[in-house]
């Protein structure tokens, strides 16, 4: 099965999950770059305000061909309980190209928040397989649970 990671991310942390979900996959893996500079505590503050209003931004151009591969691995940072606005304009422009597709996030939170309705929504497919993780939990390496049961699903896919 041909598998690509595609992610957002504004700190870096869900650049920690992708990069072990590429490394337990074999998947390959580009990076969702918004032109809009998310930085800072404007960026963080606009940010929120954008991902609640369901704003689209502008991308760049992406190097990978979605309609080559069997299985999309989109994943996030949850802004707002929702996604940024990078990973909306992505799955608006994109989910006709998307054959199968699994969900994963890193947030603040402990709980799991409605980001993941909000992408089947949008993309109108029901994923595969699904992951959310703590920040904390990535910065103190202590995710490998969640991400094997996460792992299984996606080779069973
Ligand atoms: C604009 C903004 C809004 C956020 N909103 C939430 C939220 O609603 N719930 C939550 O649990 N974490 C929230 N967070 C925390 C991030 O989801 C979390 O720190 C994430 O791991 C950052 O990932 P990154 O380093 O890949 O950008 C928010 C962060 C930002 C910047």
């Amino acid at each position: 099965m041909k598998t690509l990671i595609m992610y957002f991310t504004r700190t870096n942390t869900t650049k920690i999950l992708a990069e072990a979900i590429a490394k337990k996959t074999g998947a390959e893996i580009e990076v969702i770059k918004d032109k809009r500079n998310w930085s800072g505590v404007i960026g963080f503050i606009g940010g929120g305000r954008a991902a609640m209003k369901k704003e689209l931004s502008d991308i760049e151009e992406l190097q990978s061909r979605i309609e080559k591969y069997d299985l999309l691995i989109l994943g996030m940072p949850v802004w707002a309980g929702t996604m940024p606005p990078a990973i909306r304009t992505f799955v608006t422009s994109n989910k006709e190209k998307i054959k199968k597709i699994a969900f994963f996030t890193t947030q603040g939170g402990a709980q799991k928040q409605r980001i993941f309705s909000d992408l089947k929504e949008l993309s109108g497919l029901e994923p595969v397989a699904e992951l959310f993780c703590t920040t904390k939990s990535i910065r103190a390496n202590n995710y490998e649970a969640g991400l094997n049961d996460f792992v299984v699903k996606i080779n069973a896919a």
